[in-house]
């Protein structure tokens, strides 16, 4: 079996985004329980078979990861987090650390999303986290995104400040194990999504920083993908138009057949 249906092999090269899209399913709180998320994966596992080339990962509550990992036997969906500490370890109530993931088969871990951002992460937090995620060879992927578009433009600075502190620490090496989900905070579960514009815009945008921090070779292997509000409607021509490796998908991650043709869109 070629080496591209692991993709959750840590050491991949990632440089072919359209050949191996990445679509992640941020299930956020839900499903309530166990059996929910139980059905879920079990009817994802199967109607995800026809896309052997698609990263595909699932981020479920924590409580659920080691059921869903069990479940998922040797299919090639991966298993990702919502969040992590920073700390490998300690007294940090309620936390858990990257090395307790990594043992419950986690190699994605969303960081520095929106809702976690309101909650108080910084991001120096978010850099703090990506430096442990490598370390533990997970991949982070990093949510940037502003809350509003001004007409000056300057949600662009923000932008690349966000950017800009989470990768202080990444070597250039480690660059190609870093994903970036471009996430406006007026796209997500508001059923707005950018427009093909502003995405296309964005991860060009977003790439010239990475240039700009590291060299463009380095960008290059950095996968951009777009959440907010993804759906069965919108998916096939952002992901065409809007030339980002993938999505990150709330909502619609929780129904296994529209994620499935999610997925479908970008093949
Ligand atoms: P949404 O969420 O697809 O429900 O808008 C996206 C996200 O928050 O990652």
């Amino acid at each position: 079996m070629p080496a591209a249906v692991f993709p959750y092999n840590h050491d991949t090269i990632f440089d072919m985004q359209h050949i191996h899209p990445l679509i992640i399913g941020n299930w956020k709180m839900n499903p309530v329980t166990v059996s929910e998320a139980k059905a879920i994966i079990t009817s994802l596992k199967t109607a995800t078979k026809k896309y052997p080339t698609a990263t595909i990962v699932v981020a479920p509550p924590a409580l659920f990861l080691l059921e869903v990992k069990k479940l998922l036997g040797s299919s090639t969906i991966a298993l990702g987090a919502q969040t992590m500490h920073e700390s490998p370890v300690g007294a940090e109530t309620g936390e858990l650390a990257a090395a307790m993931l990594t043992g419950a088969g986690v190699s994605y871990v969303i960081l520095g999303h929106s809702e976690r951002r309101a909650l108080g992460e910084t991001d120096e937090h978010v850099n703090r986290k990506v430096t442990s995620a490598l370390k533990a060879k997970m991949t982070p992927i990093i949510c940037v995104g502003e809350r509003d578009r001004d007409n000056a433009g300057n949600f662009y600075a923000l932008i690349e400040t966000q950017i800009t502190v989470a990768l202080l620490t990444v070597p250039a090496a480690r660059l190609k194990n870093v994903v970036i989900a471009y996430e406006p905070i007026w796209a997500i579960g508001t059923g707005k999504t950018a427009s093909v514009e502003d995405v296309q815009e964005m991860q060009l945008f977003i790439k010239k920083i990475i240039t700009k921090l590291f060299s463009r070779a380095g960008a290059n292997t950095v996968r951009v993908v777009y959440g907010g509000s993804v759906d069965v409607q919108n998916a096939a021509t952002l992901y065409t138009a809007g030339g980002v490796a993938g999505f990150l998908v709330g909502g619609a991650s929780l129904k296994p057949a529209e994620f499935t043709k999610i997925i479908a869109a970008t093949i």
